[in-house]
C-alpha cells in the first residue's frame, strides 16, 4: 500500500508517494537522490546512514519513509551553505577527520546536532554524540579533534561578534556625549 507524505527536506518541501515498507533511508537515495547518505548495515548498528529528524540524530535505515511524514529532514546535503563548506565541514578537512570518508555524513550530522544543542561540549559529550556512529579505520582521535576545533573556532567567532557591538555602542555613546557636549 501506498502512502503520500510531505515532508521538508533540508529546508525544502518534498511530497512523495512511498510504499508503506520504503525506509527514510531509501526515499532519501532513490527517490530524492540524496545520495550522500550512505548505507551501510542496513541494521542500525554503524552509525552511516544517519540524518537528522527534526534536529535528532536518527539511524535512517531504521526509520520508514512515512514516520518522515510532516518533518523535518537534515541531510549532509544541507550542511554545506551559499555553495561552500560549513565550518564544520571544514573542521574535518583541517583535522584530518575525512577518513574512508564513507561514516563521515553520519558523524558530521551526529556532531551538528551535538553542537547545536551544546556549542561548547565536553570531551565526553563528543564521545557520547558519535557512540553510535562506528569507525573501524584509524580511530576516532581526529573526528573528536574535529568536533573540538569546530566548537572553539565557532565560540572564538561567537566572542568576537559579541564584542563588536560593545565597540560600537562605546562609540554610540561617546558620539553621543561629544554631540551633548557641543550643544
Ligand atoms: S546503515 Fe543504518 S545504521 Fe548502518
Ligand atoms: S572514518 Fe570510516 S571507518 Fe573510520
Amino acid at each position: 500500500m501506498n502512502h503520500e507524505i510531505a515532508l521538508s527536506v533540508n529546508g525544502r518541501a518534498e511530497q512523495v508517494t512511498v510504499p508503506a515498507s520504503m525506509t527514510l533511508l531509501e526515499l532519501l537515495r532513490e527517490r530524492l537522490h540524496l545520495t550522500g547518505t550512505k548505507e551501510a548495515c542496513g541494521i542500525g548498528e554503524c552509525g552511516a546512514c544517519t540524518v537528522l529528524l527534526d534536529g535528532k540524530p536518527v539511524t535512517s535505515c531504521l526509520v520508514l519513509a512515512v514516520e518522515a511524514d510532516g518533518h523535518e529532514v537534515r541531510t549532509i546535503e544541507g550542511e554545506a551553505t551559499d555553495g561552500g563548506l560549513s565550518a564544520l565541514q571544514q573542521a574535518f578537512i583541517d583535522a584530518g577527520a575525512v577518513q574512508c570518508g564513507f561514516c563521515t555524513p553520519g558523524m558530521i550530522l551526529s556532531a551538528r546536532a551535538l553542537l547545536e544543542r551544546t556549542p561548547n561540549p565536553s570531551d565526553e559529550q563528543i564521545v557520547e554524540a558519535i557512540a553510535g556512529n562506528l569507525c573501524r579505520c584509524t580511530g576516532y582521535e581526529s573526528i573528536l579533534r574535529a568536533i573540538r576545533l569546530a566548537a572553539d573556532r565557532h565560540g572564538r567567532e561567537a566572542g568576537e561578534e559579541r564584542r563588536l557591538p560593545e565597540k560600537d555602542d562605546r562609540a554610540a555613546v561617546h558620539s553621543n556625549g561629544g554631540d551633548a557636549g557641543a550643544g
